[in-house]
């Protein structure tokens, strides 16, 4: 099988947001307890704080440059000034919304040396469920004042005298739920948003908002939400959060790897909505998609869940990966890409072991299969990157119970700084593999950077403790020749070609 990408890099959508390689990591499961923070880990796996140093090791590949905090459906029930101060005058809490019990031994300021630690940037979330605007206002001043008023003054004396200056704010989380503590409808919603962000850039004016839209495709208000909140807190707010869990439950393995089909979808009806709320308020501003959870979800819901007693961190949401869901994986960073004009932000949901890339267990970790297309999106699309509009001449595939689906799903990025094209490209179809054909019109491909691939005929196959390799990249086929370049993208295979290239 054949197929062919045309592209012209004066020829692009925009460029692209390095923080739609963000992470999420939620009071949840064993996600921070035993994730993050393991003070008891008699591996020689912590550092003098009780992180763990493998996990912050583990992440540094991933370059994620923003980490969303602390949920989540955690957040909206969410006291934060339980997790700071002395950590002996903490109180232990129930969790309504994981049925657990919370230690608040890791918090705010925990989160915040962790970030520095493993390089990362803080997106906070407020509780806009069971709480409101002033408790927004005053987490935002523990954070990001100066010393000199109430909270400010009592993050110094906590030892931490310096504000954190977070830029990221979401606020509240899938208000749109019913399952959420505080789901309200979405004009109420949106008023609760308004005030918040204004009491809170008001504080400080750099910060950036972003609202509650509805947290699903499958959701009645889908959408809806999104408008009705926007109409009411668009000046307010600079993005809307969009959220979306992929499974393979109905066990269709040709329709689930044309997920991606659906994903642009999404994305199309949410340029729309925006598109329509700015033309009815005749505004000049732009708000755009803050995508902060997606991921693959549902290998967990047939598994034990450990939480029929409060426990602290029980084992829940831990999915195990395969080959099929990474390269699913791989197509959300594609459409996120190939929509760069409205994605600026988006989080995988989560980092380490509740629906995670990364598993451990109290003497190591696993990679899991969905982290290595985030480890080699985010090491190549580098600051700067724009992505290109792709003209996609691709076979097509019986993709079960999504019909007839394009076999290939790419996008790719232009780096003007130093003229590498990089292509990222998923074959869905199991047929086999797609010699494609990529032309380049405005200039010329010099050679071939780089190139990776990860692919299997197993596509139930993943990384275990016993076996942790299984599903890795390894090097992939790609020649230039005659001022093309080609690649072979392998029969359920994801493939990342870096080409330099030269002004002709
Ligand atoms: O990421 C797991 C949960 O999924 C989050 O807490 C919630 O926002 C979503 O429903």
């Amino acid at each position: 099988m054949a197929a062919r990408i045309h592209l012209d890099t004066h020829h692009h959508v925009g460029a692209v947001d390095r923080r739609i390689f963000g992470g999420f990591a939620e009071h949840l499961g064993r996600c921070i307890y035993e994730g993050i923070y393991d003070p008891t880990n008699k591996h020689g796996l912590i550092d003098a704080n009780g992180f763990r140093t493998d996990v912050i090791a583990a992440l540094k590949p991933l370059g994620m440059p923003i980490m969303r905090y602390p949920g989540g459906n955690f957040v909206s029930c969410y006291d934060w000034r339980d997790g700071v101060g002395s950590r002996d005058k903490r109180p232990v809490r129930r969790d309504f919304a994981w049925h657990s019990l919370e230690s608040n031994q890791f918090g705010t300021d925990e989160f915040m040396q962790w970030c520095k630690l493993a390089e990362t940037e803080p997106m906070m979330a407020v509780n806009l469920g069971t709480a409101g605007a002033e408790d927004a206002a005053a987490l935002l001043e523990y954070c990001n004042l100066a010393p000199g008023s109430y909270w400010s003054d009592q993050r110094k004396a906590n030892g931490h005298a310096a504000p954190y200056n977070v830029k990221l704010w979401c606020l509240g989380n899938e208000m749109d739920g019913p399952w959420q503590a505080g789901h309200v409808p979405a004009a109420e919603y949106g008023w609760r948003a308004r005030a918040a962000g204004a009491m809170m850039k008001g504080l400080d004016s750099t910060i950036e908002t972003i609202a509650c839209g509805s947290s699903g495709y499958g959701m009645a208000t889908y959408l809806a939400y999104d408008r009705e909140v926007l109409e009411v807190a668009w000046d307010s707010v600079d993005y809307i959060s969009a959220h979306r869990y992929s499974n393979n439950s109905a066990g269709d393995s040709a329709g689930y790897l044309a997920e991606g089909v659906e994903i642009d979808r999404v994305l199309a009806d949410y340029a729309g909505m925006l598109a329509y709320v700015r033309g009815t308020k005749k505004s000049a501003k732009q708000v755009y998609v803050s995508f902060d959870e997606w991921n693959v979800w549902y290998h967990s819901h047939a598994g034990p869940q450990d939480n029929k007693e409060w426990k602290f961190a029980p084992h829940i949401l831990e999915d195990w990966y395969n080959l099929e869901d990474a390269l699913v994986c791989a197509q959300y960073l594609n459409a996120f890409i190939r929509r760069a004009d409205i994605v600026k932000i988006a989080c995988i949901a989560q980092i380490v072991n509740v629906i995670a890339p990364i598993m451990t267990r109290p003497d190591g970790l696993v990679l899991q299969t969905i982290y290595y297309p985030m480890m080699l999106f985010s090491k190549y699309v580098t600051a700067g990157s724009i992505s290109l509009s792709v003209g996609l001449e691709s076979p097509t595939y019986a993709a079960g119970k999504r019909g007839t689906a394009p076999a290939l799903d790419v996008s790719a990025t232009f780096d003007p700084a130093d003229g590498v094209v990089t292509v990222f490209c998923v074959n869905r179809d199991a047929a086999g593999a797609i010699t494609t054909t990529i032309d380049l019109a405005d200039r010329e491909i010099a050679g071939v950077a780089a190139t990776h691939e990860l692919a299997g005929s197993d596509l139930k196959a993943g990384n275990t403790f016993d076996a942790p390799n299984r599903v890795t990249p390894t090097a992939g086929k790609a020649v230039v020749d005659g001022g093309r370049a080609q690649i072979t993208v392998a029969a359920t295979g994801f493939a990342v070609v870096r080409l330099s290239t030269k002004a002709r």
